[in-house]
């Protein structure tokens, strides 16, 4: 069978990135132009600021993936741009750049989910795994658990009711001081803590989330005790937060029968949540490659290449979408 290739185009937020992806499964090429030096400053994505940059980049970084791929855009046989979740001129830079390209090369266009590429991360990282599995999805925006029951087939079994996990773990490093992007600065101080301050879980009959609670929890001690050991509370927040996926997703295993979780999203890349999902007993668990956790267009790639066997088409009044669910 003839191969696939796939053009990736990811500009959901602060990541202009985009990738040259074989039959779903093979990076040929994946390039990353990140800006988080240039919203460091700011403490967060200035979104105004990322559609800008997202337009310097988007062009250059284009052409350094298909000359990494050592291919011609004549070589690519589909465009894959994210086309949500996200924020709306960022993602309009990309998608608008992918529709270009798609009418002006007569190539077919796939808009894809954000949250479906990240869990095509695994399949990267793995090249034997196949639906169905449990996913813990958790990233800066979203934080769900999904039931992938095919390549394109979702079923969202629980979800936040509030904060995305991310952004609670962003929170909570700019409160201590830590700055943007928080999570792996809260990851890297809490390996020189101790868990040993009791923070509060908040507990649903169902899969839902909350994590609202603990990180205002967080943020009072941090305030009431300003001489707190900062260490010791960001050991002691990933713990209570790393029990909190843990509880629910072995309620979806129990619930479902399902023994196969994959983890997903930016989050992903957390050591202490790495190791305690390693550690469920009677679970085959898969976690994407440490650079395939946040943001990359490999991913988007990835999940275009099965959208598009799927048979899916996009044509060119696609819009982007903000709050783009899964399904
Ligand atoms: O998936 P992602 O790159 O972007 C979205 O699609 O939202 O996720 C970004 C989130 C940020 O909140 C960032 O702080 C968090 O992932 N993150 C981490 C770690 N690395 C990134 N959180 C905890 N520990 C980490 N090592």
């Amino acid at each position: 069978m003839k191969d696939i290739i796939t053009l990736g185009i990811e500009s959901s937020c602060d990541e202009t990135a985009v990738a040259v992806i074989k039959n779903g499964r093979e990076i040929l090429s994946n390039i990353i132009d990140t800006q988080i030096p240039i919203h460091e400053k700011y403490g967060g994505v200035v979104p105004e600021i990322a559609s800008r940059n997202h337009i310097e980049a988007i062009s250059r970084v284009t052409k350094k993936a298909l000359n990494d791929a050592k291919i011609t855009l004549d070589e690519v046989d589909v465009i894959t741009p994210t086309y949500g979740p996200g924020l709306i001129g960022a993602l309009l830079v990309g998608l608008s750049y992918a529709k270009a390209l798609s009418f002006a090369n007569n190539k077919p266009l796939v808009g894809l989910n954000h949250i479906e590429g990240h869990i095509a991360a695994n399949y990267l990282t793995y090249p034997n795994l196949q639906p169905p599995f449990l996913c813990m999805m958790m990233s800066g925006g979203n934080t769900q658990i999904v039931h992938v029951k095919d390549y394109c087939e979702f079923e969202v079994l629980g979800k936040t009711r509030d904060d995305a996990i991310g952004e609670a773990f962003d929170k909570v490093a700019r409160v201590v001081g830590l700055g943007y992007p928080g999570g792996p600065k809260v990851d890297k101080l809490a390996e020189e803590g101790k868990p040993t301050i009791e923070l509060p879980k908040t507990h649903f009959d169902n899969l839902d989330f909350s994590f609202s609670g603990i990180k205002t929890a967080v943020i009072n001690l941090n305030h009431k005790m300003p001489d707190i050991n900062k260490a010791d509370l960001c050991a002691s927040f990933e713990k209570t937060m790393t029990e909190i996926l843990v509880e629910n997703i072995q309620k979806a295993i129990q619930a479902t029968g399902i023994h196969t979780v994959a983890l997903a999203g930016g989050v992903s890349a957390n050591k202490y949540i790495r190791k305690a999902f390693l550690d469920l007993p009677n679970t085959k668990v898969y976690m994407p490659d440490l650079k395939l956790c946040t943001d990359n267009a490999a991913m988007i790639g990835s999940a275009g290449y099965y959208n598009y066997m799927a048979g899916k088409r996009s044509d060119l009044n696609l819009n982007a979408v903000a709050n783009l669910k899964l399904c």
